[in-house]
């Protein structure tokens, strides 16, 4: 990686921010899924190993630049506490600030002694931090002697704790985590083993149609599922029912198949489909296949058995799979089916180097059973999908050079 990584610093006695995306879903102070605190336990451990002052920085939800109850990372505190404990089989005590900036924080950020953690309140809860105020950003420099950025999942806002921190300090290097998404991700876009297989699913062309394009230019096959392929299927002249498309997309979905024939790209659409008369879990349900017009008053919720064999054969081929992007109406049972069958079948190519983001696909991968078995699954949700459109992310660009 051409910049700075947490290895390259001199940690020992120093004060490091290290910025994390602790962004964890949260209901009544109970965290519901960790995975974004673990991912970044590697980094934390790294640091209190080299007797680093920790103080770790978050944004939580979207407090809209004023404090709120509910996104306090004051509940992550316990959590934190413990995984330390048990899983890095550390004694630390993690303390809390209730400001990311001001007194309290900076004294409290004085007194942290070598191998200790201090967890600061959501930066959210000032507007200066989504504005990238230089000022603010200012006040976050000055609690620490060196920055280290650890938050992939945040890599793709210019915010003060991102961006605007680096301008302030003098060393600013990217977290293990953030390594390893980079690392991964950057392989799939510069040097894929082949045969390379992007698997693209989701509702709407128009969140990914950047993606598609991208990956026109790196994959040797693409296979879309999902709400978008009824919008590729209608570009093809295909009648699609009651089924969700994007009718003012389906030149972009044009110029996607185009573009695929002209580059030689093996891009496969859904060839049956579960159809169902309402969007809902007792819906009544068929199997369609074929190319013909779907019965007018159905619509499509997922794909159908041929099509996951077909999908199945290509995924068993691969040596890169990339998937980002449910297969159907995954949050209701009846319409699941699809994408659990990829989940497995992606887990099952243990010789493929296999990269697994976006809620939905990464949900399956853990309801499936299968979590274990997949390469890299991407703490980041727009932040990988930015990276994977070729988009420069900011958080990354400032960070200092090698
Ligand atoms: C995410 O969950 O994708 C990141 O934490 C970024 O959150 P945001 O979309 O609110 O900036």
């Amino acid at each position: 990686m051409p910049k700075l990584s947490i290895r390259d610093l001199e940690l020992a006695h120093k004060r490091v921010l290290i910025r994390v995306d602790f962004n964890v879903p949260l209901k009544d102070g109970v965290i519901s899924d960790d995975t974004r605190i673990r991912e970044t336990l590697p980094t934390i451990e790294y640091a209190l190993r080299h007797k680093a002052k920790v103080i770790l920085c978050s944004h939580l939800g979207r407090p809209k630049g004023k404090p709120v109850e509910s996104m306090s990372l004051r509940p992550l505190v316990a959590r934190l506490r413990l995984l330390i404990e048990q899983v890095l089989n550390l004694s630390e005590n993690v303390a809390f600030s209730p400001d990311c900036v001001g007194n309290i924080a900076t004294e409290m950020s004085r007194q942290l002694e070598s191998g200790q953690t201090l967890l600061l309140e959501n930066l959210r809860f000032h507007p200066e931090e989504e504005a990238n105020d230089p000022k603010f950003a200012k006040q976050l420099a000055a609690l620490c002697d060196v920055y280290v950025n650890d938050a992939f999942g945040s890599a793709h806002r210019a915010h003060a704790s991102t961006e605007g921190i680096t301008h302030f300090v003098s060393q600013s290097a990217a977290g293990l985590l953030m390594e390893k998404e980079l690392n991964f991700l950057g392989k799939v876009l510069t040097e894929p083993d082949r045969p390379f297989v992007a698997i693209i699913g989701g509702s709407k062309i128009s969140g990914k149609i950047d993606v598609i394009d991208n990956l026109l230019d790196k994959a040797d096959t693409l296979l879309i599922g999902g709400g978008m392929a009824y919008t590729f299927l209608n570009a093809l002249g295909q009648s699609t029912g009651t089924s969700l498309i994007e009718a003012d997309k389906t030149d972009v979905a044009a110029a996607a198949l185009a573009k695929a024939k002209a580059k030689g790209v093996k891009l496969l659409l859904p060839v049956d489909h579960i159809l169902a008369d309402k969007f809902a879990a007792n819906a009544k349900t068929q199997i369609f296949s074929g190319d013909g017009p779907f019965p007018a008053e159905l619509m499509a919720l997922d794909i159908g058995p041929a099509t996951i064999d077909l999908f199945a054969g290509e995924i068993a081929d691969a040596r890169t799979i990339l998937w980002n992007g449910p297969m159907g109406v995954f949050e209701l049972v009846p319409f699941a089916h699809g994408t659990n069958a990829i989940a497995e079948f992606v887990a099952a190519n243990v010789d493929a180097t296999s990269i697994v983001g976006g809620g939905d696909s990464v949900a399956a991968v853990h309801q499936a059973g299968v979590a274990d078995k997949i390469t890299h699954i991407s703490t980041g949700g727009g932040a990988s999908l930015e990276f994977l459109e070729g988009k420069t992310l900011p958080g990354v660009a400032a960070l200092t050079d090698k």
